[in-house]
């Protein structure tokens, strides 16, 4: 029989550098520091491959057992992931509670998320994470708060019960889920409807995408000097100085090896990017690892399918930086491809704004318009408005028209039949 030993907050953090791995220190720190724990010490090593009993070497271990016991340490936290069997054996040599890189993001995404969906959503992922690691012979496990371990989640009581419990827990978020999914669906063809073009606002966690969003809107989304402040999307109007309107949609804070579970988990928190006309991909312009960031992003977004869509960066933070103001780049066809702006500071607004309206305006989209015969009216404002490419009279005395319109006039085609051409 072996007892899980308790969560803890003064942590130990294992670095090992791996051969193909390349998961980054820094990172580990403040995700530790997001979790709410203390990183008291690091242990760093070299392999060539992970080793099978303990993932670290025998001689790394004893090591190990010294910093714990040097530091009074209460968990100890790998840059890795572990499988279960490593984290078993070292619970138990260790006699100490340890946490792989997989966990530490799923208690910190239980931590901060805030929506109903976000929270299922979390548990869901904890559960299926848990599920693998359920061993009959871990019992008496404590649910603890204010540490790091499985806390706030599905709840080890669960896990003492058995696994059926879990299966049939699983089953029931699965099912909330889909609702709530459907409901979010429903929206998205609505506004579809409505003709509202949307943008996504994505980015590696902590670039400063809530503050921009709450700035842009004026709403008061969760912004925290933490990482995956945000972890539900959030969907405002936003009105262009043209008076023209879009959706803004506040998403999921973007990492390097996001766990697959949650990856699953938030695809339909992730789907809101993936249909979004406009990719606003927020970066901290003064991240050690910025251009790094930039493609884990990139990466996440092909993996959602959303790696065609057009994107603008926004790099962010200039506050921070000497010598830098707001500006806009272009690319070799003079296309604004980038905006520096300060969220915070509320810098380069005017910049971001009138590169979103430009897009805008010169988007068009060609559209098939079914007129009735009483609608001559329509008709005529549409010869007004929007390039007309053919126009045919009907059997039934009205009109099938071919047009191509800019984005911002769509609001004419309100009530008619229409289809949209690729
Ligand atoms: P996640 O929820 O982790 O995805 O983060 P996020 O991208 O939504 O970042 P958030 O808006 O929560 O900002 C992270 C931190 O950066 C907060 O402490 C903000 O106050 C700070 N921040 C955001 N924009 C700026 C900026 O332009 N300048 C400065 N100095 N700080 C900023």
């Amino acid at each position: 029989m072996f007892d899980r030993p308790k969560n803890g907050k003064q942590a130990v953090l294992v670095h090992m550098a791996l051969f193909r791995e390349s998961n980054d220190l820094n990172e580990l720190q403040e995700l530790v520091l997001s979790a709410g724990a203390q990183p008291l010490a690091v242990l760093t090593g070299r392999r060539n491959r992970p080793e099978p009993k303990y993932f670290i070497g025998t001689g790394k271990l004893e090591e190990l057992k010294h910093v714990i016991q040097q530091h009074n340490a209460d968990v100890v936290i790998f840059n890795h992931t572990l499988s279960p069997r490593q984290e078993r054996n070292l619970e138990e040599a260790l006699e100490t509670r340890v946490v792989d890189r997989q966990g530490l993001i799923l208690d910190i995404f239980a931590q901060r998320a805030k929506t109903h969906e976000g929270k299922l959503q979390v548990e869901l992922a904890q559960l299926q994470h848990s599920s693998t690691r359920l061993i009959r012979s871990w019992t008496h496990l404590e649910r603890q708060r204010g540490g790091v371990g499985l806390r706030g989640g599905p709840g080890e009581t669960q896990l003492e019960a058995d696994r059926r419990l879990i299966r049939v827990r699983i089953r029931q978020i699965r099912g909330r889920l889909e609702k709530i999914i459907k409901q979010r669906q429903q929206g998205r063809i609505k506004r579809k409807r409505a003709e509202i073009p949307s943008v996504s606002l994505v980015g590696y966690t902590n670039a400063g995408k809530s503050t921009l969003f709450n700035a842009l809107v004026g709403s008061d989304v969760y912004a925290a000097n933490q990482l995956f402040a945000t972890l539900d999307p959030t969907l405002r109007r936003c009105c262009l100085p043209n008076d023209s309107e879009l959706i803004l949609a506040d998403t999921v804070g973007f990492i390097r090896q996001l766990p697959h579970e949650l990856v699953a988990a938030f695809r339909s928190t992730l789907q809101e990017a993936s249909e979004a006309d406009l990719l606003l991909h927020i970066v901290d312009c003064n991240a050690e690892n910025r251009d790094e960031t930039i493609n884990e992003v990139n990466q996440v977004l092909q993996q959602i399918g959303a790696g065609k869509i057009r994107q603008l960066q926004v790099f962010n933070k200039i506050d921070l930086a000497d010598g830098l103001a707001p500006r806009i780049d272009y690319d070799a066809d003079g296309v604004p491809f980038r905006v520096w702006v300060s969220a915070k500071e509320q810098l380069g607004f005017d910049l971001l704004l009138k590169v979103l309206e430009g897009i805008y305006a010169s988007s068009r989209i060609r559209k098939e318009c079914y007129l009735s015969p009483l609608q001559g009216g329509v008709r005529a404002s549409l010869y007004r408005h929007s390039q007309i490419i053919s126009d045919e009279i009907l059997d039934n005395g009205g009109w099938r028209l071919t047009i191509e319109i800019e984005k911002k006039h769509l609001g004419l085609l309100k009530d008619i039949n229409k289809k949209e051409i690729a």
